[in-house]
Parts: structure tokens; sequence; C-alpha cells
């Protein structure tokens, strides 16, 4: 589905970085690794600030629009076609791990945090933004299945390696692409992995 999402010239989220992450791309260390990269606005805009990216996505047309536009930008990101569902990164290795709406089955995300918390170094932070469950009610995005949207509860209960420097949840206005456009009830997060 993704694939088939991506086959067009164009980048259906744009090519410019989500705005949460670039209000707080300060904070990021790297290596860091970007879960779904998808068409690689977020790791290329990294990237361009200089940080080492590794972006992760399961969709191998995704990833090639993501090296296109960082062949395009001057920088170089590396990038790996991988499923969340078995993907287990190098441990103690990131100082960083972006996940931005990377919408994943409450069962993957089981299997998958605790390899993500271990696979930052002490200190390191996870920096996220999702759809929250309110969000099925509203046409602006994000997946209609309750189970793969978040909530500040869901973060704290499936996350608990992290300590939340900020965690909140609001209605913003989103403006990524066609799919993602309007106001969206969403949950950020920034959390230090506990030394
Ligand atoms: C809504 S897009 C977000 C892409 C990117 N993070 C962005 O903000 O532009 C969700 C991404 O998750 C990826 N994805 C979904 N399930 C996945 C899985 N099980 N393994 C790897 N990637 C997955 C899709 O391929 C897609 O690129």
């Amino acid at each position: 589905m993704w694939n088939e999402r991506y086959g067009t010239s164009e980048y259906v989220y744009g090519t410019e970085p989500n705005t949460f992450l670039v209000a707080h791309a300060k904070d990021l260390a790297g290596p860091v690794l970007s879960l779904a990269e998808g068409e690689g606005r977020n790791g290329v805009y990294l990237a361009t600030l200089g940080l080492e990216v590794h972006g992760v996505d399961g969709s191998s047309v995704g990833l090639a629009k993501a090296q296109d536009l960082a062949r395009a930008r001057g920088v170089s990101i590396r990038t790996e076609v991988a499923d969340l569902g078995s993907f287990v990164p190098e441990e103690d290795h990131y100082g960083s791990v972006i996940s931005i709406w990377a919408h994943l089955p409450g069962a993957l995300r089981a299997r998958l945090y605790p390899h993500v918390v271990r696979s930052l170094r002490p200190g390191g932070v996870l920096l996220l933004e999702a759809y929250t469950e309110a969000q099925l009610a509203r046409d602006t995005g994000g997946p209609k299945d309750l189970d793969m949207l978040m909530s500040e509860d869901k973060i704290r209960r499936e996350l608990p390696g992290l300590e939340p420097i900020l965690l909140r949840e609001l209605e913003r206005e989103v403006d990524e692409g066609p799919h993602h456009a309007g106001i969206g009830s969403v949950v950020q997060f920034i959390g230090r992995r506990i030394e």
C-alpha cells in the first residue's frame, strides 16, 4: 500500500520537514535513527544540519525518493528497507531516534519500542509526533484504526525507559501534504533515555 501511495513523482508528504521536528532539532544529537522515514523529508532536513541519519522504512519506493531528495539537497543519508515488525536497531548507538507519523499496530510497538529505547545511548532522546485517538473523529489524516493512534497514556505505558522532557496532547494545524492537512489532534513527545 505504501509503495503504491509513493508511486508518483510528487512527494506525498511534501519535501519540507515536520514542524515539531524543526522546533526541537537543536536538541537532537547524531547519529539519528528515523523510524518510518518515508520519502526522506525529515532525515534529509536533519542531514542538512550536519547530523548523520539512518532512515528505515518498509517502502523501497519511498526510500528511493528519499535518496533523490538527499542528492537534490547535496547531503547523504543512509536508508534501509526493513519491516519495523522485525527490525532490530543497534544497541547504545543513536544520539536520537525520531518517529514522525509512524503509526504502527500495538503488538508491533510492544516488540519494537524496547529495542528503540535500548538503541539510544544513555541520555539520548526519542522525538515522536503522532495523531491521537481523538483524530478518529476527524478527516484530516492518520489511520482509521484506534490501535494505531497514540495518546499520552500509551506513550507513558509503552516507553517506560524514557523520562519525558515534553509530553503533550494538542490540536494543531498540520500542512504536510494532502493526506495530512487541517486541524489535527496530535501527541508530541520528547523523552530521554534513563541512564
Ligand atoms: C504517514 S507515513 C510517514 C512518513 C514520514 N515519517 C513522514 O513524516 O513524512 C508512514 C510511513 O510508515 C511506513 N511504515 C508503516 N508500517 C511500517 C512497517 N511495519 N515497517 C516499516 N515501515 C512502515 C510507511 O511505509 C510510511 O512511509
